[in-house]
């Protein structure tokens, strides 16, 4: 069983003071280590609601995920540490410490995972020339180009070795070619073995992954592998749909 995420009937509902919404509702959902998944839908689908759940940032109302083999109905204390370990985080406005430099934004989830000091400075090196990022060490976030911004967000994700790299709009906030290059980016860790979720209500970004999931008023509405990228084929050559099993 090679399952990253497996989602059975998953449904979240918002409280508000008397009255309810349900943001999503029974959401099935398998996605196998190394899949590129993109999930896209209009404002208000419920695209940020399931992101939280699967990368551990909020808790199902009912339903169960299990990440990685491990159930996160669990703690919150127990939640983060799952997060901490299991998800290299890719947000639309990078969520960089404008105060620290590349080398030390690049740390900061080394640092929370206690590791020592000789292996945080190599696990950053290394994730940073990842990204081709390696003669920027000393700028600052003000510093970089968006692009570049993005590159350093990437590679603080890559730090930790996740199992899964969740992107949120990560070209949202880029020029065309820039957004081109970062999915390229991403299009590579892919093909190195990294599972990527990447979250978007653009279909022109979500058509590079190599499988497209539809959400649409809390619910996946379609779920498809993508017959315009070259490299399905090859990847999902004899293979079942993991929701179909
Ligand atoms: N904390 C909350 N309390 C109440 N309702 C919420 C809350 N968060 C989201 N919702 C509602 O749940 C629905 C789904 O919201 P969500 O943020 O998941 O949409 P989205 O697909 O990410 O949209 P967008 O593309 O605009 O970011 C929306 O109708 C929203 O109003
Ligand atoms: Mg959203």
């Amino acid at each position: 069983m090679d399952f990253v995420i497996e989602m059975e009937n998953v449904s979240k509902v918002y409280k508000m003071g008397s009255s309810e919404y349900k943001a999503l509702e029974d959401i099935n959902l398998c996605i196998r280590k190394g899949e590129f998944v993109s999930i896209v839908g209009p404002s208000g689908a419920g695209k940020s609601t399931l992101m939280n759940i699967i990368g551990c940032l909020d808790t199902a109302t009912s339903g169960r995920y299990i990440l990685d083999g491990e159930n996160t109905d669990c703690s919150d204390n127990k939640l983060a540490e799952i997060r901490n370990r299991k998800i290299g985080f890719i947000f639309q406005n990078y969520n960089l410490l404008p105060k620290l430099n590349v080398v030390e934004n690049v740390e900061l989830p080394l640092i929370y995972q206690g590791l020592s000091s000789r292996v945080i400075k190599e696990k950053v090196l290394e994730s940073l020339e990842r990204v081709g990022l390696s003669s920027h060490i000393k700028h600052k976030p003000p510093e970089l180009s968006g692009g570049q911004k993005q590159r350093v967000a990437i590679a603080r994700a890559l730090a930790t070795e996740p199992e899964i790299l969740l992107a949120d709009e990560p070209t949202g906030a880029l020029d065309s070619k820039t957004g081109k290059e970062v999915m390229e980016m991403l299009k590579q860790l892919n093909r190195e073995g990294n599972t990527i979720v990447l979250i978007t209500h653009d279909h022109e970004i979500a058509q590079q992954a190599k499988r497209i999931i539809t959400v649409r008023d809390g619910r996946i509405t379609s779920d498809k592998k993508n017959t315009v990228s070259k490299d399905v084929a090859v990847t999902f050559e004899n293979e079942v749909n993991p929701n179909e099993i």
